[in-house]
């Protein structure tokens, strides 16, 4: 039976996540996208075009790889069908796509319920995607949910009108406006129509796959700092993106597991509120911004920009299993003259690498840093790691030492061959 290997963020999200999927999938049979919804924005560069995917895996884009929504992603319908329709447009094939008949689907109550609770946040808001996906997966939970398969039942109408009722109550209370159930029956309706060709029992498909010994890959979204559990709670999304939520987002078991990428950046960046203790609020951080054109994909929010933390990474290994990490933005951070690491906290008069989350703890902290020239020139063409000029393979080389796994993959720029194997 083959073994899947899985990709995972390692820190605040848009670590690239994307374009080391798309090397996999090259080799993929079935790659399955396990957790959140469209607040995630996976960017690849192909043949000098850009494809932004929200829902769908990347692995779409090979014609031979089918490309599966798994029980653990939250959909909104309407913009799975846009996706589906802008990739036609751009003459990709999209009859490889499958939806779990598990997932949760995403309303219109969603999406203003996300949109409400961030405004009665105040000066405490998380800076959510207002995509609708804490309050679908609070559904979810409290058993209210509405699931793709359920938009087929006979009590389809019935249970948004039940939903909507109950949320409308809560939008009066606040002076907002109150959803028209009607209506959003029968655009649910129409989607349902358009979508229900690519709805499968996504379990029985993963593990036919499996036993057949085919290549199943795993494309994660958001990441560690950003989970549910693990991650900088509550500025954080409303799922688990590590490890777990590969597990129950798809219906694998842990022995199914093989190789576990986690995907990093040569420098750090966040969208969104919550503490980012490498943050370069400074020149510094808008220089980093600029030359990584560190914009959201979904949002186009400009992300805050810092130094890599080297203490945070090696939390991320160890929550998740990671075996190998797939660096990007070498080519980004080799523009510098120097670059900062930070490879331990200062706390208590000692300095160690203990990661916490606690809000009290990380205070005490400071970052401590070492230093690493930069100027590496363009490597954007070089295909080996030999190659590469010596300041960067010391500072790639100071990584794997800290965190006691290896560099497969190097990003040297965004396009697909702009990436050394090592
Ligand atoms: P994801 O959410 O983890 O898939 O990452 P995003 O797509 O949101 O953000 C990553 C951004 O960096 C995208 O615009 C990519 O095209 C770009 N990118 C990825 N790897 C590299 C790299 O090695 N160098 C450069 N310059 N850009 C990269
Ligand atoms: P990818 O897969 C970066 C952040 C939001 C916000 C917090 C909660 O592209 O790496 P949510 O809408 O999920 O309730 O927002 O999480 N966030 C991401 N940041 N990349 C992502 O996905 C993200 N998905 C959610 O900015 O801070
Ligand atoms: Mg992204």
């Amino acid at each position: 039976m083959s073994k899947v290997n899985v990709v995972l963020g390692t820190f605040f999200g848009d670590e690239g996540k994307g374009k080391i999927i798309d090397y996999l999938g090259e080799k993929a049979d079935l790659a399955i996208r396990c957790t959140g919804g469209n607040n995630a924005g996976h960017t690849i560069e192909v043949n000098g075009v850009k494809y932004a995917f929200h829902l769908i895996p990347s692995s779409i884009l090979n014609k031979n790889t089918i490309a599966l929504i798994g029980n653990g992603v939250v959909i909104d319908p309407k913009v799975l069908i846009e996706e589906i329709e802008s990739l036609k447009e751009k003459g990709i094939n999209t009859d490889n796509l499958r939806i779990s008949d598990k997932a949760h689907v995403i309303f219109p109550y969603h999406i203003a319920m996300d949109k409400l609770l961030e405004e009665m946040r105040g000066d405490k808001k998380i800076g959510t995607t207002a995509r609708g996906i804490g309050p679908s997966y609070c559904d979810k939970f409290e058993r209210c949910g509405i699931r793709m398969e359920d938009l087929y039942a006979k009590d389809f109408a019935e249970k948004v009108r039940d939903n909507v009722r109950r949320k409308n109550e809560i939008f009066k209370l606040h002076g907002k406006e109150e959803l028209d159930a009607e209506k959003m029956i029968k655009d649910y309706q129409k989607y349902a129509r358009y979508l229900k060709k690519y709805v499968v029992d996504s379990i029985s498909l993963i593990h036919e796959y499996l036993d057949d010994d085919k290549n199943v890959i795993c494309e994660g979204a958001q990441a560690t700092l950003l989970d549910i559990d693990f991650g900088s709670y509550p500025f954080v999304t409303s799922s688990n993106p590590t490890i777990g939520g590969i597990i129950t987002g798809s219906g694998l078991n842990p022995k199914n597991i093989g190789d576990v990428y986690g995907v990093l950046k040569a420098y750090s960046s966040r969208v969104g509120e919550g503490v980012f203790m490498t943050e370069q609020n400074n020149a510094i951080g808008d220089t980093i911004r600029e030359l990584g054109h560190e914009y959201g994909t979904t949002t186009k929010r400009p992300r805050r920009c810092g130094w890599l933390d080297l203490v945070a990474l090696k939390y991320a290994v160890r929550v998740n299993g990671l075996t190998h990490l797939a660096i990007n933005h070498v080519d980004t951070i080799g523009k510098l003259d120097k670059i900062k690491v930070c490879t331990g906290y200062e706390h208590d008069g000692i300095v160690d690498d203990k990661f916490s989350l606690n809000e009290e703890y990380l205070k005490k902290c400071k970052p401590v840093y070492e230093e690493y020239l930069g100027n590496f020139g363009d490597i954007s063409e070089i295909k080996n790691f030999d190659d590469l000029p010596e300041n960067a393979k010391k500072y790639l080389n100071r990584i794997e030492e800290y965190v006691g796994i290896p560099i497969k993959f190097i990003g040297v720029g965004a396009k697909r061959e702009n990436m050394i194997i090592k």
